[in-house]
């Protein structure tokens, strides 16, 4: 789907549909011109919902306001009923609020592009009548001026986020025996070729060489070798350098603590936050940001088998220090620990932010949309979480605190990789990966547990079903915003 945006009005556009937006139920307003026959439909614009008159070539799409996260979800609702059809060039004119005027050309972007999405790969038949382009007029149904240069160039923007977005979906979505650590590390491979970014991968040697025990014991009873993916976006003239670390579980059967069946589906999504850093990576190279980014995923197999690593096992982690092993299936803050060493270590970055699927604790927190924000840093969680609002995704701050610090003590090691209390998993989650955070980090690390948007079942707003691209559109924003101060 190409979408365009030209200076004509939306009279002079040739298409075959055109998509008209219904503010708060407002059928007054001069651009619904089909009231009445919208009224003898029973339609009435509530949020989402769609009524194609194909007589007037028109398709009404409600949206409850002009807030940009409405507007999002409009536009994915409009480009969804379209795809049912023969319909294969469409129109619009602009929905924009009145602060900021990107904002809302943006959010149609991403709505058109993020609705169009389905994850159709292993069909073997497919959707036969895609929508080709969509033009967007330079008119405002309030009358707002726009200005067309500022308004292409949100248009080309929102394309590479959404579309980085996507290609993070597609991957998550792509099943454990198709996108395993090698394949995963390929995609690196051939994005950093696309993209002209560095890539080094490590292999079990490399990962023996760089003493990453605890990542290494994860990945032992796999007959998948484990990956550590280094991808590089070294632009002239930065002025942050970042690293994201990226949780790549490409399947978590729980190993010798084994998942119960009901609980193993869907972990092919365990790779959601390496994922989210592969698309952050396109998506910055893409736009061209002045920030150097580092992209540092571990990529492995939890696995059961005579060489699985067991509870009761003390593993030691690239900083030396010892973790003692009572649940296998906690196996992400393992593989994070080593790689957040690594990325300390050879990045030594301004700011380093972890994306994980990490724990069952954050869903059961903060319901399946959200993402749980943690760290020692207040201001930092606050400016991300208002990144994250602006680009339409949910977050949440779980706070840390000393008590639940000592519930993840061990008698007999230095760390135990579970916490002795059924309750705030999620934090001690985190708490255990802030024993891999040297103290120059503490105040510039974030960690973002994505468990419960990364990979939804059902559809919500403009996800479709399976893997969200969560994390991509928050960082994305964060960047931009830094980039202001
Ligand atoms: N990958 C899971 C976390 C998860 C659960 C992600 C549900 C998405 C949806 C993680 O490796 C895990 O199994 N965590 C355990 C930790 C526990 C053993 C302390 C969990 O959450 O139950
Ligand atoms: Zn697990
Ligand atoms: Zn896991």
């Amino acid at each position: 789907m190409k979408i365009e945006i030209t200076e004509q009005q939306r009279s002079e556009i040739s298409a075959d549909i055109e998509i008209i937006c219904v503010i708060d139920k407002n059928l007054d307003h001069p651009w619904v011109e089909d009231k009445e026959s919208l009224q003898l439909l029973g339609f009435e614009g509530g949020q989402d919902e769609t009524c194609l008159l194909a007589e007037s070539r028109r398709i009404y799409v409600g949206a409850s306001s002009l807030h940009h996260d409405d507007i999002r979800s409009a536009y994915a609702a409009a480009i969804r009923a379209l795809k049912k059809t023969k319909v294969s060039s469409v129109k619009s004119g602009l929905y924009l609020d009145n602060e900021c005027m990107t904002q809302n050309i943006k959010a149609m972007v991403e709505g058109l592009i993020l609705g169009d999405y389905e994850f159709d790969t292993y069909k073997s038949e497919k959707s036969k009548h895609p929508i080709q382009t969509v033009t967007l007029a330079c008119e405002d149904f309030n009358g707002q001026t726009v200005d067309c240069e500022r308004a292409k160039e949100a248009v080309t923007k929102a394309t590479i986020t959404a579309e980085a977005t996507n290609f993070t979906r597609e991957i998550i979505n792509t099943p454990p025996d198709d996108m395993t650590p090698k394949a995963l590390a390929q995609k690196a491979e051939e994005l950093a070729k696309a993209n002209g970014l560095e890539c080094t991968i490590l292999d079990e040697n490399g990962l023996e060489a760089e003493n990453m025990g605890a990542f290494l014991a994860v990945s032992r009873a796999s007959a998948h070798p484990p990956r550590l993916i280094h991808l590089a976006y070294k632009p002239e003239n930065a002025k942050y350098k970042i690293a994201l670390v990226g949780k790549g579980l490409t399947y978590d059967s729980g190993g010798l603590s084994l998942k119960p069946s009901d609980y193993m589906v869907t972990m092919k999504a365990d790779k959601s936050g390496a994922c989210a850093v592969l698309g952050i990576m396109k998506a910055v190279s893409e736009l061209g940001l002045p920030i150097e980014v580092h992209g540092i995923i571990g990529a492995t197999e939890n696995m059961i088998g005579g060489n699985a690593y067991k509870p009761d096992d003390i593993l030691k982690a690239k900083n030396g220090k010892t973790i003692e092993i009572r649940n296998t299936d906690a196996e992400g803050r393992l593989v994070l620990a080593d790689c957040l060493c690594y990325a300390q270590e050879k990045v030594a970055p301004d700011y380093l932010l972890d994306f994980a699927t990490l724990t069952g604790a954050c869903v059961v927190a903060l319901g399946e949309y959200t993402t749980g924000i943690m760290g020692h840093n207040s201001e930092l969680k606050h400016s991300f979480a208002k990144a994250a609002n602006k680009a339409g995704e949910l977050t949440g701050s779980l706070p840390f605190n000393r008590y639940l610090k000592t519930l993840i003590k061990s008698n007999v090691a230095d760390v135990c990789n579970i916490s002795s209390s059924r309750y705030g998993g999620a934090i001690t989650a985190a708490l255990f990966l802030d024993h891999f955070i040297d103290e120059e980090y503490k105040d510039k690390w974030l960690h973002l547990d994505i468990a419960g948007p990364a990979f939804v079942e059902k559809q919500w707003g403009y996800n479709p079903v399976g893997a969200s691209g969560a994390g991509v559109r928050m960082t994305v924003k964060w960047f931009e915003q830094i980039l202001k101060k």
